[in-house]
């Protein structure tokens, strides 16, 4: 959407009429009614109340920590002592299979719907496990998303693949229409990793249409859409594996840490062997496939990575997935909150942005804001960043040169090709943690900061203005 002019806020409290929010997809617009409600202005502690929501009149700050995290649950403490204080940290260290490690992957595969699951060490350490089990072997190539976190294709890489971009969205997905264009450029690539960057899903209806035609496997990075669901149904689902990460600034906390969750028995068992469960150690799991299938996989063949999570960190996440879906509920409420402010005060200022729409089969896990600069310059791009800042919200761009979402700082795969649609939409992308531990003002002074910056840049340029210097992206 982008907002131009000056237009009159509404009365606190007021519902909006159901409107259109624009997300131009390559030229279509998806449209999405909203019916957003416009929230009271109230007071914030920064003696501004009445003005809050038009930062022509204040002039907002934000002095709160934006890497606060989840925090563990009291029965997580409590447990995670108790296996201290009885030294039970390492999963197989029992005689039977109801590790802390084992009940966790129990609670996750009853969340999430799928069969078995595997806890592991990292989210990367997941996603590496799928790319080999699924059949990934030294040498091959697979399709990955050229807007995503470097650990993605640095788990390619760790596969001993090569990457084959894929060009992403406005609204920061995997482009449908690039992936087919692709899979009739490269019919020897076999394998799509996906990655739900920011929690954003592409049509993954149309995705799976694809890979079954140019019979390509499909794998999820759902290291960011924990919580968010596809025509009801949790992501992952789509694909042979999917891939979570309890990495500190995800839905669930261990500070690191990662799941491995599949329908696919084989999948399953030789995911389970290559993490660490060498002999017969997969009687010690619960979420597994049955003994036959780990008999039948030639497991002897299967290194042993050392990737299994321990029952430490399994024991401060079990709490957590049980209260995750209230957890994604709050993220969404919080994130209508704050984009309806920002909307509201944005267009005040006139500012020119749109947040993208999700599909409309998509049932989000908002806990980031993302939004798209339209018409500016570099450096007006780059003075908004700064102003905000300034006001305390750590804001950046995708596409920045030392952003490690930018695939231009991937140089470990070697030569990189030029992703010219993604390199547009990546360095006007503004992305910002919604952290969990803020509370409702703190959120509407956030949102106030975002539209305040945009006072210090002025009228957007021409958009044949947009192009970065080169030295920046490099
Ligand atoms: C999109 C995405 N995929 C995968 C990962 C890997 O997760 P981990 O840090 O747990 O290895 C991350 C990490 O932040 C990520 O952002």
């Amino acid at each position: 959407m982008a907002l131009n002019g000056t237009a009159n806020l509404p009365l606190p409290g007021t519902v909006l009429p159901a409107r259109p929010r624009l997300a131009k997809i390559r030229g279509r617009c998806q449209r999405q009614p909203c019916g957003l409600k416009v929230q009271a202005y109230t007071q914030n502690g920064n003696g501004n109340g009445a003005a809050l929501a038009d930062p022509t009149k204040f002039n907002p700050v934000l002095t709160k920590d934006f890497c606060a995290p989840w925090t563990v649950p009291e029965s997580g403490i409590a447990d995670a002592l108790g296996l201290m204080a009885s030294g039970d940290l390492f999963r197989y260290n029992r005689n039977d299979a109801n590790s802390a490690a084992s009940r966790a992957e129990v609670a996750l595969s009853e969340y999430t719907g799928h069969k078995y699951c595997l806890a592991v060490n990292s989210g990367a350490s997941a996603i590496f496990l799928s790319l080999v089990s699924a059949g990934v072997k030294p040498g091959d190539k697979v399709f990955s998303n050229a807007l995503t976190f470097g650990a993605v294709p640095s788990a390619i890489h760790h596969a001993g693949a090569s990457v084959e971009f894929v060009e992403s969205t406005n609204a920061y997905v995997l482009d449908t229409e690039h992936l087919e264009k692709k899979c009739q450029e490269c019919p020897d690539v076999r394998f799509l990793l996906i990655s739900h960057m920011r929690g954003k899903l592409a049509d993954m209806d149309e995705v799976a249409r694809i890979c079954d035609k140019y019979n390509v496997t499909l794998l999820e990075d759902c290291a960011h859409s924990l919580g968010v669901f596809w025509d009801g149904k949790h992501s992952g689902h789509h694909g042979v594996a999917c891939c979570i990460s309890t990495q500190a600034y995800k839905m669930l906390n261990s500070g690191e840490g990662g799941f491995m969750l599949t329908n696919d028995p084989v999948i399953a068992a030789k995911a389970i062997v290559g993490a660490g469960g060498y002999e017969k150690l997969y009687k010690k799991h619960i979420a597994t496939p049955p003994d036959e299938v780990f008999e039948s996989i030639g497991k002897l063949k299967i290194p042993n990575y050392s990737m299994r999570m321990s029952n430490l960190h399994a024991a401060v996440l079990i709490p957590q997935i049980a209260v995750v879906g209230d957890r994604v509920a709050l993220c969404n409420r919080r994130y209508d909150r704050v984009t309806a402010r920002f909307e509201v005060a944005a267009q005040r200022v006139g500012a020119s942005m749109e947040v993208p729409a999700q599909h409309p089969k998509v049932g989000p896990c908002n806990d980031s804001l993302q939004f798209n600069l339209i018409g500016y310059s570099w450096e007006q791009c780059q003075a908004y960043l700064a102003n905000v800042k300034a006001r305390g919200v750590p804001v950046s761009v995708f596409g920045a040169h030392d952003n490690a979402r930018n695939y231009r700082t991937w140089e470990f795969l070697g030569d990189l090709p030029v992703m010219a649609q993604t390199d547009h939409i990546i360095r006007f992308a503004v992305d910002v943690r919604l952290p969990p531990q803020f509370d409702n003002e703190d959120f509407d002074l956030m949102a106030d900061c975002l539209a305040a910056g945009f006072l210090s840049i002025g009228e957007p340029e021409q958009l044949s203005k947009q192009e970065a210097p080169a030295a920046a992206l490099a």
